[in-house]
């Protein structure tokens, strides 16, 4: 396919061929020395057969919802294990602290927190797409054991209006990996103060984001019709912009927040490799966030 190096265009990504710019055909480059490990003792896969298996899942997935994400394989390997408040919620979850995935698709960070000992039976994730808990529930074959909850719900919308609303007021901590940066800025401010309503009204609460950024703030135009929802642009911040964007959660939701943000270059990591596409240009940095509720 012809490589898509104008960055003045706006991002197609409606083309659903195996050969766009997000398709990652070498499987082992993306996997993870502990995603591997997670593989074979969480869900018992023999090392032999980790690819095969990492593939008849994608295919599931693709048939599901062929988005770039799913092609790209950024949902095999856990970005809380990049993440600046890695070591702060494994020892909450671990403590008992309540948590939910917010668009989880297979819930590859709730999977990691339970392999390191976490108790499931405290852990939530929602997402639109609920074919998703069962490739979850296949891919870590923990079907029968996993004690944890999935809700189908649209996180754009007021939770009174959806699953999620038995789930207001009572999470210690909201994990939102690769969910917001699907919106413009507007509304990526709009999601966080709708999902805010989650989290229970006390100094200590936890936002926890990671998604795709930009080490100069950019909306980026993208095809109409491409991410499946009315916008036409996706925002990229970088961790300036972040503690911007929540001083206005804040103000909307009556709060006061401490928030601690970076930017990380995927390619420090040895996940990601530019091929000129436009696509790798907005996806090499991986924007993390902790905002910490200090005033109710
Ligand atoms: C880029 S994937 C990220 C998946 C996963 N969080 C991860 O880290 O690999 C985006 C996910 O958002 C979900 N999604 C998109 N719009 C949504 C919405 N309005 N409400 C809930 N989930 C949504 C998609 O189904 C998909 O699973």
């Amino acid at each position: 396919m012809e490589q898509d190096t104008q960055n003045d265009n706006p991002l197609d990504m409606t083309t659903r061929a195996k050969d766009s710019p997000w398709y990652a055909h070498d499987v082992a480059a993306v996997l993870q020395p502990q995603t591997r490990s997670m593989l074979q003792t969480h869900a018992n896969i023999l090392p032999d057969d980790i690819i095969a298996h990492i593939e008849v899942t994608r295919s599931k997935a693709w048939a599901l919802a062929p988005y770039p994400s799913v092609g790209a394989l950024t949902w095999l390997n856990p970005y809380l294990t990049l993440h600046l408040s890695h070591d702060l919620v494994l020892e909450k979850v671990k403590s008992g602290a309540t948590i939910l995935d917010c668009a989880c698709m297979i819930a590859p960070d709730l999977r990691y927190l339970a392999s390191r000992g976490a108790p499931a039976e405290r852990m939530y994730g929602f997402d639109i797409e609920a074919g998703f808990f069962d490739i979850g529930f296949d891919f870590y074959r923990d079907r029968e054991r996993w004690h944890g909850s999935f809700f189908e719900a649209d996180g754009t919308k007021p939770l009174s209006e959806t699953k999620l609303a038995v789930l207001k007021g009572k999470m210690d901590i909201l994990w939102c990996p690769k969910f917001l940066h699907l919106f413009d800025r507007a509304q990526q401010i709009a999601v966080s103060c709708n999902l805010v309503g989650l989290l229970r009204s006390v100094t200590g609460s936890l936002f926890i984001g990671s998604q795709n950024g930009r080490p100069v703030p950019e909306e980026m135009p993208v095809k109409e019709g491409s991410l499946g929802h009315g916008q036409n642009s996706i925002f990229g911040a970088n961790a300036e912009e972040m503690q911007r964007m929540w001083a206005e959660v804040g103000e909307r939701t009556g709060t006061k927040w401490e928030v601690e943000a970076r930017l990380l270059d995927l390619r420090t990591v040895g996940l990601h490799v530019e091929d000129g596409s436009w696509y790798k240009r907005v996806t090499g940095y991986n924007l993390q966030w902790t905002a910490r509720l200090v005033e109710a």
